[in-house]
């Protein structure tokens, strides 16, 4: 709903564009015309001031360090809630009644298993190839065994498309990661919960009964609940843009997971720890803070910063305190690499350079340690990133394909290249 117009005026020429309120944040101004009437694009590289898209799903108060999915606080979802709970609540808007989320239980937990061929694509991996490698390869094939799930005009198909992904993800992170250490494939069980299933088919080994410890269950959902959506990040806009041109939903999560990969994304989360291990030792904080400050140098204090919260991630509070339940679960009570993480934020977050710029530690500062001492190799982490956001990259591209405005997204540039040149023999190039 327009509430006013904003006005362009260049030279003596001026047009007018809608200014549209969302129901919290930012308004926003509706440029769909301008090329049509100013024979102009807009110019945003990396989209700092450019809303993609309209969304009811998750919000983020990026000064205030809010996130709400469907406007439930994540504090209250990661603390009163479940993962699977909050997959319902991405997927239909709501939390679910109690009849309600056992049905939704009852169907994920029917489709964790994959179709057997499927784990014969594993064996054309190296065993030493990084976990990310095997995700989007595996993620990818989906599509090559479920064709009932594939016509995206096809609701019934959207939803069994999204049950399956949100159910097999854990199946497949498993057996990636019992790939790379040479461990036989452990199949999901019916009897145990989400997160305690992901848990036993990592850890379990055909040599012994494995009992999966209820701590370290509840600490794994609820950091499955912090990375389940975030708005329009990197990874969640290249899934739109994915699906915008029609793709099937296994395609665009495959797609969604090499972009999340990235350091500066989701690869952060390994890049954080393996930074916290180089520094070592408290002493050395300052020599790394003092490179995380050179612009002469690449080096960035990875966990920390972020293109919308300028304040405390509050996600990043939420893994603090569930790495110390975790820790001090495990009887570990002296983690030498946990003291550097809590001096380190102690350090930049009184130091100017970071205050001034709004960096403080993200989801990604604290989930290394955590996901170290539940078991996970580093190579792992950006997998569990993955698992958990996949029910937010459906979410989104379920709210995509189900917007009547929907279109191909498609933008324009800049060109600065050359101009028209003849074409020159290659005999007469010099
Ligand atoms: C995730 O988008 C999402 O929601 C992502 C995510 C999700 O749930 O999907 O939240 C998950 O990806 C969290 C972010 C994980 N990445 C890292 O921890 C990598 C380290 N962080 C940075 O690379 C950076 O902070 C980004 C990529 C996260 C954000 O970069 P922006 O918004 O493009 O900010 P910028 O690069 O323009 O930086 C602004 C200033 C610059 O200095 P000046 O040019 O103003 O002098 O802050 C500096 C930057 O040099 N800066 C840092 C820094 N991050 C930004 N300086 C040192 N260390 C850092 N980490």
């Amino acid at each position: 709903m327009a509430d006013e117009n904003a006005t362009l005026r260049i030279g003596d020429e001026t047009w007018e564009f809608p200014i549209r309120s969302g129901s919290v944040g930012p308004d926003v101004m509706d440029i769909g015309t301008l090329y049509k009437h100013t024979d102009r694009f807009t110019f945003d590289p990396g989209f700092t001031s450019t809303a993609s898209c309209e969304s009811n799903i998750t919000y983020i108060d990026g000064d205030a360090g809010i996130l709400l999915h469907r406007g439930y606080a994540i504090d209250d979802l990661a603390e009163h809630g479940d993962f699977l709970e909050t997959c319902h609540l991405l997927l239909y808007g709501e939390l679910p009644t109690p009849a309600q989320k056992k049905d939704f239980e009852e169907r994920v937990t029917y489709h964790t298993m994959l179709h057997d061929q499927m784990t014969r694509l594993y064996s054309g991996f190296r065993r030493d190839a990084h976990p990310m490698a095997l995700m989007v390869g595996v993620v990818g094939a989906l599509s090559a065994f479920y064709h009932d799930s594939t016509d995206i005009t096809d609701p019934e198909q959207r939803d069994i498309a999204s049950l399956r992904m949100i159910a097999k993800m854990p199946t497949i992170a498993a057996m990636a990661y019992k790939y790379t250490v040479g461990q036989p494939f452990v199949y999901p069980r019916n009897d145990l919960g989400y997160a305690a299933n992901f848990l036993q088919m990592c850890f379990a080994v055909p040599a012994e009964d494995y009992k999966v410890n209820p701590v370290m269950a509840r600490a794994m959902d609820r950091i499955f609940v912090l990375h389940a959506d975030h708005e329009q990040n990197a990874s969640t806009s290249t899934v739109r843009l994915a699906g915008s041109s029609g793709a099937n939903p296994f395609a665009c999560i495959a797609a969604g997971i090499a972009c999340l990969w990235g350091p500066a994304h989701g690869g952060a989360n390994e890049a954080a720890l393996n930074m916290l291990h180089e520094i070592g030792t408290p002493d050395r904080i300052p020599e790394f803070i003092a490179r995380a400050k050179d612009k002469n140098d690449p080096f960035r204090l990875m966990g920390f910063g972020h293109r919308v919260y300028k304040n405390y991630d509050p996600r990043a509070k939420i893994m603090q305190q569930t790495c110390h339940e975790v820790l001090n679960d495990l009887g570990i009570t002296d983690d030498p690499i946990l003291d550097v993480a809590m001096e380190l934020e102690k350090i930049a977050v009184e130091d100017p350079y970071f205050k001034e710029r709004g960096l403080y530690p993200n989801i990604d500062f604290y989930s290394g340690i955590t996901l170290k001492a539940l078991g996970f190799p580093t190579d792992m982490f950006t997998v569990l990133f993955s698992l958990a956001r996949t029910v937010g990259w459906i979410a989104q591209w379920r709210e995509m394909i189900e917007d009547p405005r929907q279109k191909i997204g498609r933008p324009r540039q800049l060109y600065t290249g050359e101009t028209h040149r003849d074409y020159v023999p290659v005999d007469k190039r010099k």
